[in-house]
């Protein structure tokens, strides 16, 4: 019985001796994952079956609601559905009151991130044939939840700010001349171009979740301006700064949980060890 997504890139490991890259291996586990679904049996012979979603419900504003828990919703499954989907008939059919973020439905505007089958993944992007059933959906752990699906991304945001996620004035020479970037450059910060603020890097990582670090995608988003050879050297200097300070890159423990978690495959772990030694270098002192 197939699947309901295509396998596209079954020549992709023809050459068995080279290491597979993270991305790769990841896209092996997820086919993986599929083949061995119970779902994927019967998925697409019926667009009658029912999921059962398990949903973590909390509002601390409405009498009765203030005790956290799980509600069942029983939805009718179609083939390509997503959890996402689920839960937005889930709340349409049964239930106005139930809350999540949710905006562009294609894994660009990272609204979505939530802890699925104890994973964090983002809704629109996460097949409900490539789950276990029931799917119990939870917010984001170690985060502030405001109301059922929804948590407070504050520190969040404080974090990525921490390390000035943009170009500074003196990265733009007058007259805003045009600035190119040679090839090489483009495809070494290219991954770390990808983040879309989902947080689910932050969530996963339970050193982060101690309050006092950085956190992947701060220390990522200083990587994509770190390495880009337009950036000011002084700049450089101060975002080095940042990074090597206390709250920075030497409380990542190498855990790959958050490399593991993002929905762009970006290789932060490795990013985060790249920086480690560019903060070294930095510090060097010869006499
Ligand atoms: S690095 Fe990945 S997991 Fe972390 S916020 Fe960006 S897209 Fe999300
Ligand atoms: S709804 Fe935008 S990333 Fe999922």
């Amino acid at each position: 019985m197939s699947t309901n997504v295509p396998d596209t890139d079954t020549e992709t490991h023809a050459d068995t001796d080279a290491q597979p890259a993270p991305q790769q291996r990841r896209l092996a586990k997820k086919r993986e994952r599929r083949e061995h679904s119970p779902q994927s049996e019967t998925s697409g012979d019926t667009d009658q079956e029912t999921v059962e979603l398990k949903v973590f419900r909390y509002d601390p504003e409405v009498e009765g609601k203030r005790e956290p828990r799980f509600d069942d919703f029983h939805v009718p499954f179609t083939k390509g559905m997503t959890v996402l989907d689920a839960l937005i008939y889930a709340r349409d059919t049964f239930d106005s009151s139930l809350t999540f973020r949710h905006s562009c439905r294609q894994a660009i505007c990272g609204s979505d991130a939530l802890f699925i089958n104890g994973a964090q993944r983002l809704g629109c992007q996460t097949q409900l044939s490539d789950l276990e059933w029931p799917v119990r959906i939870e917010p984001l752990p170690h985060q502030e939840v405001v109301k059922d699906l929804v948590v407070d991304m504050e520190h969040f945001y404080e974090q990525m700010d921490a390390v000035d996620p943009f170009f500074k004035d003196e990265d733009v020479p007058d007259g805003l001349e045009e600035q190119r970037q040679d090839r090489e450059n483009r495809e070494k910060i290219k991954m770390s171009t990808r983040c879309i603020w989902c947080g689910a890097c932050m969530s996963s990582c339970n050193i982060a979740a101690g309050g006092n670090y950085l956190g992947p995608a701060a220390i990522n988003k200083a990587y994509r301006f770190v390495m880009d050879e337009r950036e000011d050297g002084d700049v450089t200097q101060e975002r080095l700064e940042t990074i090597e300070a206390e709250e920075g890159v030497w409380r990542c423990q190498t855990q790959f949980s958050c490399t593991e978690v993002c929905p762009k495959d970006i290789p932060l772990t490795e990013h985060i060890q790249e920086l480690k030694r560019e903060a070294v270098k930095n510090n060097l002192k010869f006499w």
